[in-house]
């Protein structure tokens, strides 16, 4: 199944390294970032987990939990941690699927056969608090991702969630955002009463209002 943004993230049953779950159940109320791995053992993979063990603060702080998948046994998850743990300095301190049958794969579209027909590749999903996709990456099995990149989108979509702005190329917390242009520099003004720096008539920058 292909999802595209805005679709609700389809429900499942798992078992993961911290017990058997139900998607929509774990989430509870919160984003979730869930990514796909090729395989358990693997250079790219161990480093991409160690990280996102790093940060899982800097998602809790976004009220974001996270979750990885790999098509590999519960019992290769396990026997897997602790290589992770001795390579990257950062124990899997969050649940990691074990999909041996295909099962979340197939029903996320994380196997591209023409990429490896056994195989997820890298693919992302970031889901919001009411289970709708918010964004999709599918990156090859030999590049790692880049996951303070995804704290930077689920920091623009919870601040664009909330303000009538947008947030410009390579924006990051505390940047200028733009109003969008949907907003008339009437409206804009009554929402900015410090005003607002038009550097055209559809590209007005007001500080990030979060900040
Ligand atoms: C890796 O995770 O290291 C990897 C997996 C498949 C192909 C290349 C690298």
């Amino acid at each position: 199944m292909t999802l595209r943004l805005g679709d609700t993230a389809p429900d499942f049953e798992a078992e993961t390294t911290e017990g058997k779950i139900k998607f929509h159940e774990w989430k509870d109320g919160s984003w979730a970032v869930l990514f796909s791995h090729p395989a358990d053992f693997t250079p790219v993979c161990t480093t991409e987990l160690g990280r996102v063990a790093a940060l899982k603060d800097q998602f809790a702080h976004r009220n974001t939990k996270v979750i990885g998948l790999s098509v590999d046994s519960i019992e290769h998850h396990n026997g897997w941690k602790g290589d992770i743990a001795d390579v990257t300095g950062h124990a899997l301190n969050f649940p990691l699927i074990a999909d041996p049958d295909r099962a979340v794969a197939t029903l996320y579209d994380m196997i591209h056969p023409n990429a490896s027909a056994t195989a997820t590749v890298r693919s992302v999903f970031i889901i919001d608090a009411n289970n709708k996709v918010r964004l999709t990456l599918t990156y090859p099995a030999s590049t790692g991702r880049n996951f303070d990149e995804l704290l930077r989108v689920i920091d623009s979509l919870q601040l664009t969630d909330k303000h009538k702005v947008a947030t410009p190329v390579d924006w990051k917390h505390g940047d200028d955002v733009i109003i969008v242009p949907a907003v008339s520099d009437e409206d804009a003004h009554k929402l900015f009463p410090n005003g607002f720096d038009a550097k055209k008539p559809y590209l007005r920058l007001v500080p990030d209002p979060s900040a």
